[in-house]
């Protein structure tokens, strides 16, 4: 994977507009993010995810690290992409409530490494 979690951490001061990670943690404007490597998608406790997040994890969709790297670049692409994959294009519809994206390869990679020092796979 070759990501950087001292890197990653700077990286995710982005992510903290919306999202809280660690064991304290509480929802925000984006759900918790500990733990969220290797968690289906769309199911901390507590938060009130959009459809679309919440479909794509009952058909089945796990934040591995692949997933996150490919999500980032553009989040309600990759729902629907993967939705209409798995033969549910009628859910493929709206948006995710996650309006950043992240292009940069290097960062995603290395926020995915600080991810994964939050989650136990
Ligand atoms: C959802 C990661 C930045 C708002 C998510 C999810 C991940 C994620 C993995 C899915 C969580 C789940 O299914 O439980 C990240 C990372 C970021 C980032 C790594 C920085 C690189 C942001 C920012 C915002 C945001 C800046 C706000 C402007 C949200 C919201 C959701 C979400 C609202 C829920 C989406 C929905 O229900 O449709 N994020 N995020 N995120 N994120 Fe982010």
């Amino acid at each position: 994977d070759g990501g950087d979690a001292a890197k990653g951490e700077q990286v995710f001061k982005q992510c903290m507009t919306c999202h809280r990670i660690g064991p304290e943690a509480k929802n925000a404007v984006g759900p918790v993010l500990t733990g969220v490597v290797g968690r289906p998608t769309g199911t901390y406790p507590g938060f009130a995810y959009s459809d679309l997040n919440r479909h794509a994890g009952e058909a089945g969709l796990v934040w591995t690290d692949d997933n996150i790297f490919e999500y980032l670049v553009d989040p309600s692409a990759f729902l629907k992409k993967f939705l209409t994959e798995k033969g549910k294009a009628d859910q493929a519809t709206g948006s995710t409530k996650m309006v950043f994206k992240l292009a940069n390869e290097q960062q995603r990679k290395d926020v995915i490494a600080y991810l994964k020092t939050f989650s136990e796979k």
